[in-house]
């Protein structure tokens, strides 16, 4: 059994996952890990599987505050790497565990930002990907009202720690990455392919 094969993670995401929106969330969030695995020259794999993992006991935990914590303990005993559990624990804030590896503060920074682009997704006139620029993704984070339950402060601190200005982002590898991203993971196409996130950083 090798845990980092991307099949084996989804069965056990299939034996804890219950619902269709945290699996859309998690399939998001691999999406755009392997954009910056490609754009920061990280493993592609590791990073696609922690973003996989990284929301996987949401809806098990005794309590939200035990989220990643109690995944985590799940995770080591299943045999995921150290590396993969502690981008898991340093997705959460609150854990106090400080972020150290690129990959982690890639998970973090693109986690709250892939929910916030999914709003700003639903919102265009066909709801498509195709129509979510970098401009409109900053025009939006400035309107308050708007996806007012998107933590901003997250998104900005998670830009700032991977030393990109939010206010100058740029579509620096955009199309492509989203395009590499979608004809690597062709079983996510049931989700519908507005739900990749392009990169915006
Ligand atoms: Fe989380
Ligand atoms: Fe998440």
């Amino acid at each position: 059994m090798d845990v980092m094969d991307r099949d084996h993670t989804l069965e056990f995401l299939n034996q804890h996952v219950k619902t269709d929106m945290l699996m859309k969330h998690l399939f998001t969030v691999e999406a755009a890990m392997r954009g910056y695995a490609r754009k920061y020259s990280g493993d592609e794999e590791l990073w696609a599987i922690a973003g996989l993992l990284h929301d996987f006991d949401w809806e098990i935990c005794p309590t939200p505050e035990s989220h990643p914590t109690f995944g985590a303990d799940i995770l080591r005993e299943h045999g995921y790497p150290e590396d993969i559990i502690r981008a898991v624990l340093t997705h959460g804030e609150h854990t106090g565990i400080p972020r150290e590896s690129l990959m982690e503060h890639t998970l973090f920074a693109v986690d709250e930002l892939s929910g916030f682009i999914r709003a700003v997704t639903l919102v265009r006139p066909n709801k498509s990907l195709d129509d979510v620029t970098p401009r409109s993704v900053h025009r939006k984070l400035r309107d308050k009202n708007f996806a007012k339950d998107v933590n901003r402060e997250d998104i900005i601190k998670g830009a700032e720690e991977l030393g990109v200005d939010l206010g100058r982002a740029h579509q620096l590898h955009s199309g492509k990455h989203e395009a590499d991203c979608r004809a690597h993971r062709p079983d996510c196409r049931q989700y519908g392919r507005g739900l990749i996130p392009r990169p915006i950083f």
